[in-house]
């Protein structure tokens, strides 16, 4: 929850940030250098995601620490890999915005991943990049789907929350 509403709340701190190919590296360089207190909300982000990271793997190593994994929880396991998934997403598509060169070849590696597919592959990394290149419209994307993401993710988290209430299955 903490690391969370760390994420929401520098995240929505950051907007002065300038979704465009031409803008988002000197928005960054504004908000480090000329906006009070912006390194450390960009820090407090960028680290945050780390961070949410680090509870999310010691949440995991618990559940198969105590085998909540197992029968009757199966479905809470599985829709806790959703999350999991959803948040790698959404650390990805934030890895981008900042539109330096680790953000681009960060996003080359993983679009590449896709690409490797036989048949569909090159024709799925082109729907996601929304161009033949990495390029403004791919940033625009991403910056849209960044913004919109934690919802879904807070949505899976209290719907798992919802479905581990002890109402939600029988004791033993
Ligand atoms: C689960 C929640 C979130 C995660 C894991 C996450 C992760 C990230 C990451 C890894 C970056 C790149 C940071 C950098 O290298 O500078 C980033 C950038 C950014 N994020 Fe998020 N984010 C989250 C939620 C949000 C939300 C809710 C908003 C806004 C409503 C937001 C707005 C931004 C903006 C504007 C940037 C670009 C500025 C910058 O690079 O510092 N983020 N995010």
């Amino acid at each position: 929850m903490v690391v969370l509403v760390n994420q929401l709340v520098t995240g929505i701190w950051t907007m002065m940030y300038n979704p465009s190919a031409e803008g988002a590296f000197a928005s960054v360089e504004y908000i480090m250098r000329d906006v009070k207190g912006g390194w450390l909300i960009r820090y407090m982000h960028s680290t945050g995601a780390s961070a949410f990271f680090v509870v999310v793997y010691l949440h995991m190593f618990r559940a198969l620490l105590y085998g909540s994994y197992q029968k009757p929880r199966e479905l809470i396991w599985l829709i806790g890999m959703g999350i999991y998934l959803a948040l790698m997403a959404e650390g990805f598509f934030g890895y981008l915005l900042p539109w330096g060169n680790m953000s681009f070849w960060g996003a080359q590696v993983i679009l590449n991943l896709p690409a490797a597919l036989p048949v569909i592959g090159d024709g799925l990394a082109e729907w996601v990049r929304g161009d033949y290149i990495i390029s403004g419209i791919t940033l625009n994307r991403f910056f849209a789907l960044h913004v919109c993401y934690p919802a879904c993710t807070c949505g899976l988290s209290i719907h798992a929350y919802c479905s581990a209430t002890p109402c939600g299955f029988e004791q033993p």
